[in-house]
């Protein structure tokens, strides 16, 4: 039997998602222990579970590298990656948002070349084109609630989970736009070739989800 990779956003998630397979009959040990090791085997099922950056899982999947993928929708969304979308874990919740400073919230309906600091670049420009809004977009790869503090930019489009990180920093939700959780996706090929395997995890974690 061919093994079957999942590839998993490490931190937070990853360890919700190892106690869902544990809870489906997949669990781990090798993964329990504190260590810098990236990839882990359960040699008795086949199954070999990585953990790499979130930006990277879609396109470990994409690319056959991990026949399955389990990472936010936020970062499907920017990743538009060739994939199949296949259940929504409902862990991980939080939305997506444009946040400033409070006095952002009146300005942002007359204003235009608004500067927008994101992790998420795509994310923000499709939700400005939407709104038919003109903006520059400043990529960012963290702390982006720094960005109008310091001036660099008008407001961010971030998730929001607690609301903690914005509050502790002065700035506000000014527009929810996009509620997000964690995803199973899943490589087009393995779909094909593996079909049976991969179709019942998923059967199996929907079950336990509901
Ligand atoms: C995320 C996000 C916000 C924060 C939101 O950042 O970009 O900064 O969490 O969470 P909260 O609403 O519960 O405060 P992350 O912790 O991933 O760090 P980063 O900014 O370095 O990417």
């Amino acid at each position: 039997m061919k093994y079957l990779t999942f590839a998993l956003a490490k931190g937070r998630l990853a360890e919700q998602t190892m106690q869902l397979f544990e809870k489906i009959g997949m669990p781990c040990e090798e993964m329990k222990q504190k260590t810098r090791k990236l990839i882990f085997v359960n040699e008795d099922l086949k199954l070999k579970f990585f953990l790499s950056k979130a930006s990277d899982v879609p396109t470990y999947v994409e690319y056959g590298a991990a026949d399955i993928g389990i990472v936010g929708k936020d970062t499907i969304l920017e990743e538009e990656r060739n994939l199949y979308e296949m259940l929504d874990l409902k862990l991980g919740k939080c939305y997506m948002a444009v946040a400033g400073k409070p006095e952002m919230k009146e300005k942002l309906k007359t204003m235009n070349n608004i500067r927008v600091a994101s992790k998420y670049p795509r994310i923000a420009k499709n939700y400005f084109d939407k709104q038919q809004t003109t903006v520059e977009i400043i990529k960012l790869n963290g702390s982006v609630e720094l960005a109008p503090i310091v001036g660099l930019s008008d407001v961010i489009v971030d998730i929001v989970e607690t609301g903690s990180t914005l509050k502790a920093n002065g700035l506000q939700v000014l527009e929810k736009f996009y509620p997000l959780s964690a995803r199973v996706i899943v490589n087009r090929g393995s779909m094909k070739m593996e079909h049976k395997r991969i179709m019942e995890i998923i059967d199996r974690m929907r079950m336990i989800i509901q």
